[in-house]
């Protein structure tokens, strides 16, 4: 079931002041907070496909730092950016002096001086806090190895227009390395909406005890339900969405593939898991997926292990249940949200 957007949402948009925040992990938010992102988000949304997008960020100027790569998070920041009057430098991992010749406090007070926000994506998650702490202005983080909160957002917002709008109860079940980015902020961005979380992958792959703890504790006050299964099958009764991500993560060793894909082989989202789902699940994943043989990486490690997809299988990755490009265009309209909330004039 499809939602439309409503455009009543002007009220709310003035009771929540986000200005002047850095944007590092949903922990940080309260659930009120990150729903009027998402409120936020469909509004801009809304807006820009009627033709009456009203610009927020005239003559705003931002960094967006990139030490890994990005097609999506780079594209929605700079659209984003352009969309409301705004200007971007793309700072890619070899055009700057920052953490080969200057350090990330330094940098950060340079481009503080001369930018209203900075977008940052690396793989320290204690790179960004730094230059969070010494900027002056907005950080956002765009991806560390330990949280990717802006995909957070987007994800909601899609199972939002596509499940229910109120998220509360829903069923999420992630399939793969929970540990890292994706899994972690899955799993804080449910506990924090109240949605029920499942962890599908063999215990090693778990996130840290401390952080499942601390999201059990936010559930408590949400009504979420923060769970893990070793059983794949098991897991996706009744869920509302199906979730994976790739097995190696960027910055990752290429020696990691062969032990990951004996781990997570048998959490591969295929048929046989969203058949085991609700009817109407829908798939997701953050993207970019190895659902093929046609990246180079995906030949490589196809041929090498002699697979002919990953974490999810073509198709289901192609199937009439996946969202995956409504998902990925919802990056633009929440990272837009962000900026807005945190640098606009609203
Ligand atoms: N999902 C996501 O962050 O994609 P990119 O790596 O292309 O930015
Ligand atoms: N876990 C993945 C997410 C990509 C958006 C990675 O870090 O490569």
């Amino acid at each position: 079931m499809k939602r439309e957007g409503s455009d009543n949402n002007k009220g709310d948009l003035k009771k929540v002041n986000l200005k002047g925040r850095h944007f590092l992990t949903l922990l940080d938010f309260t659930p009120e907070e990150i729903n009027y992102l998402l409120e936020l988000a469909l509004k801009l949304k809304n807006d820009k496909k009627a033709k009456k997008e009203q610009q927020y960020m005239a003559k705003k100027n931002f960094a967006l730092i990139f030490e890994k790569t990005s097609t999506r998070t780079r594209s929605a920041f700079e659209v984003g950016a352009y969309d409301q009057g705004a200007h971007v430098t793309y700072i890619g991992s070899t055009g700057s002096q920052i953490g080969v010749k200057e350090t990330f406090a330094d940098t950060a007070r340079v481009l503080g001086r001369m930018y209203d926000g900075i977008e940052f994506r690396g793989s320290k998650h204690t790179d960004v806090e730094v230059l969070a702490k010494y900027a002056g202005v907005p950080v956002w983080n765009g991806l560390t190895d330990e949280y990717h909160p802006t995909q957070i957002l987007a994800d909601f917002l899609t199972i939002k227009e596509h499940i229910n709008n109120d998220l509360k109860g829903l069923k999420l079940v992630f399939y793969g390395d929970t540990r890292n980015n994706m899994g972690n902020s899955l799993m804080i961005g449910s506990a924090k909406m109240g949605l029920h979380f499942v962890g599908s992958a063999p215990k090693d792959l778990w996130p840290k005890e401390e952080l499942i703890k601390k999201c059990q504790e936010i559930a408590k006050s949400t009504g979420a339900v923060i769970e893990f299964s070793e059983d794949p099958i098991a897991a996706a009764k009744d869920a509302d969405a199906i979730y994976t991500d790739v097995w190696v993560s960027m910055g990752e060793p290429e020696e990691v593939w062969a032990k990951r894909i004996e781990l997570l082989g048998p959490y591969q989202v295929n048929k046989k898991v969203m058949a085991a789902a609700k009817p109407g699940a829908i798939f997701l994943h953050c993207l970019p997926a190895y659902h093929n043989k046609e990246t180079k990486v995906g030949k490589e490690m196809g041929d090498k292990f002699n697979r002919n997809e990953f974490e999810v299988t073509d198709e289901v990755f192609e199937s009439q249940q996946s969202k995956v490009f409504d998902e990925a265009e919802n990056r633009l309209h929440t990272i837009k949200a962000v900026m807005v909330a945190t640098v606009g004039d609203l």
